[in-house]
């Protein structure tokens, strides 16, 4: 344990040579156990913030610790010029979990978008169908890479580095119509989150994704989910589609599938496959290698092993019945959103100034959308831990 000049120290030396990109909280944070993240002072956080829906499986877990120290001992890369058993074995158990026909790893959720938005351009290309256009939604996230930019709906992300990837249009989520109205001859696919997280937990309607899926069956229109945040037992379900039964064609995933190390994938059905991506398409040199793989590989196992679903399924109703009591009890607190344990509470005060309350009673929270707190704990809390968040959030909102 160090004194506060070790937190201090380290914070003066990542603003002085990292680029300054993120407002970060001042914490320097140094290891964690459980559902537990401690500083470099030993301050301990209760963590409802999961490193963004990243570490499902807390911190520490012991059979995903040994499952990566055993692939560091053995081979780490090798390149995608080479066939690996824990890429294999990876790539066979997310196919199960996720429904859809053939995965592509990639480093990042960022970089499956990507992916998928080419997988969508060569279907059509192979089909010589002349669509190209995506419709993506307002108020999504999907990344910060041009491409990935240019389906994001947020004005302030997209203008600075404009002009982006032409023929993108965009609609009001959970409105059919007005999707309807952006689809032109032209369309190759519709990109959206099947909860939308950034943009201020916004739960998809079961009637807007049915309605998606049938204009895209009846036009040859690629249905493509971004399940990055929402997806891997978030919501209750192992991906959120799951849950409505609309299938997507694409589907793209990251964070908690590797519970923290870098790993995203998309993947699609086999209708997509035959006409898609082929040798010389699409290429990433660290993407799914031995290491990661071995991560993603252990991580299902421990879903199944540890039946985390089920639990996020049983533990759901006491978490949205407590937060809807903190509705009823703060005037500032105006509505709950979400699904599972991917949660918003809307605020009518400044959202920065309730983390950084809580923080200071030892809980992590993160926001969303501006003026949404916004809860994405790792999937083992249990309901000790859900009424030990309501007691310090409690503080944080009456301060
Ligand atoms: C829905 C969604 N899509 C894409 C991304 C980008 O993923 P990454 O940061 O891994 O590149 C994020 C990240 O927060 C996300 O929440």
């Amino acid at each position: 344990m160090e004194n506060n000049q070790g937190n201090k120290n380290y914070i003066e030396k990542a603003e002085q040579f990292l680029v300054h990109t993120y407002n970060r909280y001042p914490i320097v944070l140094d290891h964690g156990e459980g559902v537990y993240l401690y500083d470099r002072n030993g301050e301990k956080y209760l963590d409802f913030a999961a490193g963004i829906a990243v570490c499902s499986l807390g911190y520490s877990h012991e059979g995903y610790k040994n499952a990566l120290k055993e692939q560091a001992e053995k081979l780490l890369h090798v390149s995608n010029l080479f066939y690996t058993a824990p890429t294999a074995d990876a790539a066979e158990k997310l196919k199960k979990a996720s429904g859809m026909d053939r995965v592509f790893f990639t480093n990042s959720g960022t970089e499956a978008i990507e992916g998928a938005l080419k997988a969508a351009r060569k279907y059509a290309y192979t089909k010589q169908s002349g669509r190209f256009e995506f419709v993506a939604m307002n108020h999504s996230f999907h990344g910060r890479s041009m491409g990935a930019v240019s389906v994001t709906g947020t004005e302030s992300y997209r203008t600075p580095f404009e002009p982006l990837v032409s023929g993108v249009r965009f609609a009001r989520y959970n409105d059919l119509e007005s999707v309807k109205a952006q689809i032109t001859d032209k369309t190759c696919a519709i990109i959206l989150e099947t909860l939308q997280g950034e943009g201020g937990i916004y739960p998809a309607e079961p009637i807007f994704l049915e309605g998606l899926r049938k204009i895209c069956d009846e036009q040859d229109i690629l249905l493509i989910f971004d399940e990055i945040q929402c997806g891997m037992g978030r919501t209750g379900s192992m991906f959120a589609w799951q849950d409505y039964e609309v299938k997507p064609d694409l589907m793209c995933m990251a964070k908690a599938i590797g519970n923290g190390v870098p790993v995203g994938a998309f993947a699609m059905t086999e209708k997509v496959a035959e006409y898609s991506l082929k040798p010389g398409d699409h290429g990433t040199t660290y993407g799914g290698n031995p290491f990661v793989c071995a991560a993603v590989s252990k991580v299902l196992d421990i879903f199944e092993e540890e039946k985390i679903v089920e639990h996020v399924k049983e533990i759901t109703p006491y978490l949205e019945g407590k937060l809807e009591e903190l509705v009823e009890e703060f005037e500032t607190v105006k509505e709950r959103r979400g699904k599972g344990l991917m949660q918003g509470l809307v605020l009518e005060r400044p959202v920065g100034e309730v983390i950084s309350n809580a923080q200071k009673e030892g809980l992590l929270v993160i926001s969303a959308g501006g003026n949404v707190l916004r809860m994405v704990p790792p999937l083992i809390i249990e309901k000790e831990h859900v009424d030990e968040m309501i007691e310090k959030l409690k503080k944080a909102l009456a301060a």
